[in-house]
């Protein structure tokens, strides 16, 4: 069956394209063979992961800040890597990364290179992901996307394990990881909506450089030592100084005022708590730190809730630390917080301005559970769901 050509026409798609010919609908018969051509893939078999002992596993992307955490995240949690395969621009070619002890050569990303992966963490921005995903699902093997490319396409699952795993059911061979800041998010709030019902959450983001990738790190230092030896700065990555600096400014500025980063946050959210009537606004921040993002969370409930219970609904929950003794200076911070996989949350407090609302500061390393880890989490989510 999984080598057969199954070829399939629902009876509207017939009475549409076949019984009405003209140019219009000649176009979007062109159109929707795409959507047929994926029928035809699913229907072979592509994007099922079979289950195995171990799986060739691709990371593409692997020079990047994301993608050298994948590769030490998948050895520090002993994924079942039968070979690991390395991908990067031309730029990369003969690079080495290390992985359990041996370098690993970094190959030029080409569309020939998918065949006999069987998972594929993407890192490698967003226009590479729209070009090359759909050619790694064909080919046979799962991706799992960090870009924002499939994030919000309505056939590729959203996936934050901890909140909806059974989103990874219904993939078609491509899987989108959320933006860092709204996996940090979606972690906190789903235990309180499942137990008060979210009505409305207001966030402001304080984000470290690395979730711009390496070159806004190395800006950063860069920025750092020049300015604390009295030398001119260059801003190259970022529009202004963002040493001893912070900017009210993620990604492109939209024509309502809001950047992209934030409409992320807010449409991301939904999608991945499947909820649409949760009302999400948010300002994102970069700020001088060089690992893990900040946020401040005002969340509005249905039913009224204490500070107390709701630490005592985090404190139960796999993938969150409660770290709240403000008496004792006890609050989560990036430095803290830097290489670690849990969401810290802190400095829990009742809003006295709204019938029920909470403040909490919430921190955690963008570059793993942000990133790296959610991915690898979802790939080991994908094996026990595997047959
Ligand atoms: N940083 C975060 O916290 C974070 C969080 C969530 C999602 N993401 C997403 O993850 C992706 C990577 O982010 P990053 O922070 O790791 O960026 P980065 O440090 O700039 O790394 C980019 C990676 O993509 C590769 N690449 C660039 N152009 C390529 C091409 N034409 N062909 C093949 N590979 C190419 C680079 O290879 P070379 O070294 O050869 O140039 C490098 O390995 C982005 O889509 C980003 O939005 C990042």
């Amino acid at each position: 069956m999984e080598d057969t050509p199954y070829f399939y026409i629902s009876q509207d798609f017939y009475t549409k394209y076949f019984t009405l010919p003209g140019a219009d609908d000649l176009m979007n018969f062109f159109v929707d063979c795409d959507k047929v051509y994926n029928l035809i893939s699913i229907r072979n078999g592509a994007g099922m992961l079979k289950k195995k002992e171990r799986y060739i596993v691709a990371v593409v992307g692997a020079t990047g800040a994301v993608g050298n955490e994948m590769v030490s995240v998948l050895e520090e949690r002993e994924f079942p890597v039968e070979e690991l395969r390395l991908f990067a621009s031309e730029r990369s070619e003969g690079k080495r990364i290390e992985f359990r002890n041996r370098q690993i050569p970094v190959k030029t990303l080409k569309e020939d290179v998918f065949k006999g992966i069987d998972i594929a963490l993407f890192s490698a921005g967003a226009e590479r992901s729209r070009h090359f995903a759909p050619i790694a699902a064909e080919s046979g093997c799962v991706v799992v996307d960090n870009s924002s490319a499939w994030r919000m396409d309505p056939e590729v699952p959203l996936v934050v394990p901890e909140v909806n795993p059974d989103d990874l059911k219904w993939h078609k061979g491509i899987i989108a990881n959320p933006n860092c800041s709204t996996i940090q998010m979606v972690v906190v709030l789903k235990p309180i909506h499942d137990v008060a019902r979210i009505k409305r959450v207001v966030v402001t983001t304080f984000q470290s450089v690395s979730g711009t990738g390496k070159r806004a790190m190395d800006e950063l230092l860069k920025q750092t030592t020049d300015l604390l030896n009295f030398r001119d700065i260059k801003a190259e990555v970022y529009p202004y100084q963002i040493a001893f600096n912070c900017l009210p400014h993620i990604d492109k500025f939209m024509d309502d005022g809001y950047t992209k980063e934030e409409i992320k946050m807010i449409n991301e959210t939904k999608k991945i708590m499947g909820d649409d009537s949760i009302r999400v606004t948010a300002t994102t921040v970069r700020v001088p730190v060089f690992r893990g993002h900040s946020e401040s969370l005002n969340i509005e409930t249905e039913k009224k809730l204490t500070a107390n219970e709701v630490r005592a609904i985090l404190s139960e929950k796999d993938g969150i630390i409660v770290y709240d003794a403000p008496q004792k200076n006890i609050y989560p911070h990036p430095v803290l917080v830097a290489g670690k996989d849990e969401t810290y949350v802190g400095r829990i407090r009742e809003d006295n301005s709204i019938e029920n609302g909470i403040n909490m500061w919430i921190v955690a390393d963008n570059l793993r559970k942000g990133a790296a880890l959610n991915a690898v989490q979802i790939a080991e989510k994908l094996i026990e769901l595997s047959e």
